[in-house]
Parts: structure tokens; sequence; C-alpha cells
């Protein structure tokens, strides 16, 4: 096992966990990732502010790096796919290309979440548009719903990150939450921010025992969730 993955056992499949911010089920090749944003900078833009737009192309670049990695019969995105309902109205016709040319290499299944429940133009952009995906007893959603016992459920929506203290300073990483029965992803965006776990947000959302699958910049490691820490 390198330092970039961590696998870990879910029902009866194997599960790794992708320093990148993706997930690979390895049974029946399923890429998982959340909160692409794609558009951010010109959803921002549109409003009269003036952010460099490398998110798009740079969020598309790491897509296809991961892709081309693991080689998935099937992507999965969780959500926030788009960063409001007009993003693909504002993409040029060499965005849409750019994007298509990575839809097309595997099967994907975009699932809607609150910025891109309206999409226009979702027509364009190849995949199946759907507000949840079910494969057997693993249930693929924007934001956490439940915590039945005989279902795993992967959401994305809250981009959770957590930090590492070093002498007096805090240094911020990407991670997933680990719960029994859930496991939320963090964002895959270039452009996307992250919620403290620590935050009374997540603390009522991982009521139970959870562990953090922490994003560093070289290895990936896991941490027990400490619902009590400040
Ligand atoms: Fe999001």
């Amino acid at each position: 096992m390198t330092n970039n993955i961590l696998e870990k056992k879910i029902f009866n499949y194997d599960v790794i966990f992708d320093i990148k911010g993706a997930i690979f089920i390895k049974q029946n090749r399923l890429l998982v990732i959340s909160d692409l944003h794609l558009g951010k900078s010109l959803s921002i833009n549109s409003l009269g502010y003036s952010l460099p737009m490398h998110d798009f192309s740079d969020t598309l670049y790491n897509l296809k790096k991961i892709i081309k990695e693991y080689k998935p019969s099937k992507v999965i995105s969780l959500g926030d796919n788009f960063h409001d309902k007009n993003s693909i109205i504002r993409f040029n016709h060499e965005s849409i290309c750019e994007l298509n040319s990575i839809t097309k290499i595997a099967e994907f299944i975009w699932i809607y979440g609150n910025h891109d429940k309206e999409l226009i133009n979702k027509e364009k952009i190849n995949g199946n548009f759907m507000k949840s995906f079910r494969e057997k007893e693993l249930i693929f959603t924007h934001e956490k719903k439940n915590d039945k016992s005989d279902q795993f459920e992967f959401s994305g929506h809250f981009h959770p990150k957590t930090y590492v203290s070093v002498n007096n300073s805090r240094f911020y990483y990407k991670c997933f939450v680990l719960g029994k029965n859930f496991c939320i992803l963090p964002s895959f965006g270039s452009y996307t921010g992250g919620l403290d776990v620590k935050s009374n947000i997540f603390r009522k959302i991982i009521r139970n025992n959870a562990n953090l699958i922490i994003l560093g910049k070289k290895k990936i490691k896991q941490s027990k969730y400490l619902y009590d820490s400040n």
C-alpha cells in the first residue's frame, strides 16, 4: 500500500480512499467524487467580481487524471457538480467539449446537489442526472440522510476539512468523514473551501463514532473524530 491510498472493507466491498479526494469501489469499479462546483469562478464573476478563472480546467485535469488511473466503469458525482443553475449556459463551446471529452471515457451519474438541482441545459453534458443512486446496499446521495444499519450511504455537501496542529500553528486539510454506515466525501473541485469537522454543524451530523481520513500533502491517514475536542 502506498501513502496515497487507504483501503477499507465496507460491507463486502473493497474500498479505496484516494489522497486526491475520491473513492474507488473495486468490485463494481465505481469511482465516487463530490462537489466539483464546475463554473464557480464564472458564477462569482457574473456578480461583478474578477476572480481568476482557472478552476474549471484545473478540476477537469484532476478528474481526468483519476479516471485514467482507476479506469472505472462508472463515475458517480455526488452533487454540486455545477456551481449554479446557469453554469452550463456560461460555458463556451470549448469548455463543454473539454468536459464531454471526459464524460465519454466512463458512464457518468450526476447526482443533483443544492447548487445544481435546477440546472439548465444539462442535455449538453453526457451522463444521467438523478436525485440519488442505489446499487444494492450502497446509496449515493448529495446530503447525508440516514443511518440505516443495512445500508451504507455516500454523500458530499459539507466539504469536510480538519486541522493538524504543529507547534502553535494549525494546518487545514480536506478529509473524508467515515462512520459505521456513512461516508461524507471532501469536495473535489479546485475552488471549493471546507467546513471544519469541529464546527457545530458537523457535531450535530456526526453523532456516533466516526473516523476522519485526512488528505495530507504526501500522505493519507486515519484519525479518530473527537467529538468534544476544541
Ligand atoms: Fe458543495
